[in-house]
C-alpha cells in the first residue's frame, strides 16, 4: 500500500470488531480505495468538544492533532454563528455583503501591509492553484520550486507540485525539488541550484513555495537561509508563496502567521484548514498588482469560496482566536510541551513552535508503534516526514497544561 503506514492496513483487520470490520468494507465498497483511514484500530467519531473528541459509543479521545478545529471542535460561538447566518442566507461573492468586506479587511490587517488583496476559495489546494496561475501570469515564467516531501494540495497543477503524494516521479517538467530542511542543508544554495537547473531547461522560475513549518518534511520551524533562499528567486524574477495552510492562524505561538518566523517578505499567502474552524474557506492573499494583471486576463468566481455561511464561520474564528488569547495559550503550552518531551529522552529531535510540534524517532517502525499506541490509550497524533519517523502532534489551539501531562504520561508508557 503507498503512503505512510500509520494508515490502516485492510489486509490485517483480524482484530478488529466484526460491526467495524463491516464498516470498513462498505466504505471501500462505496468509496473505492483511494482513501486511507488512521490507525491499525480505526476510529469512529461521533462528536467533538475543544480538545477532546468521542467515538460512537462515547469513549472520549485527547486529540493532540488536528488543526482545522483550531478554537476547539464545535466552539459554541462558532456554532452559533454559523446557524444563525444558515438561518439568514447563504450566497456568494456576486452579492454585495457587508460582513464579507469586514472579514477581509479584519484578515488583512494581520499581514503586512504590501499583501493588499484577498480572493476566497473553499479550500487549499484550490487558494495554492490560484497562486499558481497568478505566479505564472505575473512572471512570465512556468518553473516552481518545491521541498523534498512537500504537500500543497490535490488539483492537477498543485499535485505535479506536491512530491509527498506521489514521489518525485509525479511531478512536472517544470517542477524542481530542493531537500527537505535539516542538518548540514544548506537551503539558499538548493534554491539556487534549482533556479540555475531550470535555466539550463530554458525554464523562467514562477515561484518557490513553501510550507512554512515544513509540516510533511518533518516540522522544521527554523530554517536557516530561506530569507536568502526568497531573495534569489526574486532575483531571478519569480514570486514567493508562503503555503500558511499548516502554520497560519497563530498555531506557532508568535504572531499569526509562520513566515514572519522566517523573516520572509512573501509576494503571495495561501491559507485555509483552520480559518472557519471547520467550515470550508481557505484564501489567497497577494500584493494588489498581482491580481490586477490576474484581472486583466479574465475574471475569477468561486461558487462556495466565501459564501456567506463560510464568512460567518471565519469571523467568529477569528474573533476567538483572539477574545481567548489561544495564540498565548500556543505558546505556553507549546513551550511545556516541548520541554516535557525533550525530557521523556526518547527522542532523536524534539523541533517546532507552539503547537505544531514534530518528535523524531530512531526510525518509521517506532513511530508508527508509538502512534497507534497512544490510539489505544485514547490520544490522537500521528507521523510525518520523509522516513515517516517523527511524531506530529498539532492539537487544538485551548490545548491545556492539563491536556499536555496526559499526552506526556500515555506517550511515556507508549513508547516502545
Ligand atoms: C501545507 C498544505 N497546503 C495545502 C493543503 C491543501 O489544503 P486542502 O486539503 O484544504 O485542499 C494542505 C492540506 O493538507 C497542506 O497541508
Amino acid at each position: 500500500m503507498a503512503g505512510p503506514t500509520t494508515y490502516f492496513d485492510p489486509t490485517d483487520s483480524a482484530g478488529l470488531e466484526p460491526p467495524v470490520r463491516d464498516l470498513i468494507e462498505r466504505r471501500a465498497r462505496a468509496m473505492g480505495s483511494a482513501y486511507r483511514l488512521f490507525y491499525q484500530d480505526p476510529v469512529q467519531l461521533a462528536r467533538g468538544s475543544g480538545t477532546k473528541v468521542y467515538d460512537v459509543d462515547g469513549v472520549e479521545y485527547l486529540d493532540a492533532y488536528n488543526n482545522v478545529p483550531s478554537v476547539g471542535h464545535a466552539h459554541p460561538r462558532v456554532v452559533a454563528a454559523i446557524a444563525a447566518q444558515a438561518a439568514l442566507l447563504t450566497t456568494h461573492t456576486r452579492y454585495l455583503s457587508e460582513p464579507t468586506v469586514n472579514y477581509a479587511e479584519d484578515l488583512l490587517s494581520t499581514l503586512p501591509e504590501h499583501i493588499a488583496n484577498v480572493m476566497f476559495t473553499c479550500t487549499g489546494s484550490e487558494a495554492n492553484d490560484l497562486a499558481l496561475r497568478i505566479a505564472k501570469l505575473a512572471t512570465g515564467g512556468t518553473g516552481v520550486i518545491v521541498t523534498r516531501n512537500a504537500y500543497h494540495g490535490v488539483t492537477t497543477e498543485i499535485a505535479a507540485i506536491s512530491p509527498s503524494l506521489g514521489g518525485v516521479q509525479s511531478l512536472a517538467d517544470w517542477t524542481r525539488v530542493i531537500p527537505a530542511p535539516g542538518p548540514g542543508i544548506g537551503f539558499a544554495e538548493a534554491v539556487e541550484a534549482a533556479i540555475a537547473d531550470l535555466a539550463l531547461a530554458g525554464i523562467r522560475p514562477a515561484a518557490l513555495i513553501v510550507d512554512t513549518i515544513f509540516a510533511s518534511d518533518g516540522v522544521f520551524a527554523d530554517v536557516p537561509g530561506l530569507a536568502h533562499a526568497a531573495a534569489a528567486v526574486h532575483r531571478a524574477g519569480g514570486l514567493v508563496i508562503a503555503d500558511e495552510v499548516q502554520p497560519g492562524f497563530g498555531r506557532l505561538g508568535t504572531g499569526m502567521w509562520g513566515f514572519e518566523r522566517h523573516a520572509l517578505r512573501p509576494d503571495i499567502v495561501t491559507v485555509g484548514k483552520p480559518m472557519g474552524n471547520g467550515a470550508p474557506i481557505a484564501a489567497m492573499l497577494a500584493r494588489r498588482e498581482l491580481v490586477d494583471e490576474f484581472n486583466s486576463h479574465g475574471r475569477y468566481f468561486n461558487t462556495f469560496g466565501g459564501s456567506s455561511v463560510s464568512i460567518a464561520a471565519a469571523q467568529a474564528t477569528l474573533d476567538v482566536l483572539r477574545d481567548e488569547n489561544l495564540i498565548g495559550n500556543a505558546r505556553v503550552v507549546g513551550d511545556y510541551l516541548v520541554a516535557g518531551l525533550t525530557h521523556l529522552g526518547r527522542f532523536v529531535e524534539v523541533r517546532g513552535a507552539g503547537l505544531f510540534i514534530g518528535a523524531q524517532l530512531e526510525n518509521e517502525r517506532v513511530a508508527v508503534a508509538a502512534v497507534n499506541a497512544l490510539r489505544a490509550r485514547r490520544v490522537l497524533i500521528s507521523a510525518a516526514g520523509p522516513a515517516n519517523d517523527t511524531l506530529k502532534i498539532r492539537p487544538p489551539l485551548p490545548f491545556s497544561i492539563a491536556d499536555a501531562d496526559r499526552l506526556l504520561t500515555e506517550l511515556a508508557t507508549a513508547l516502545p
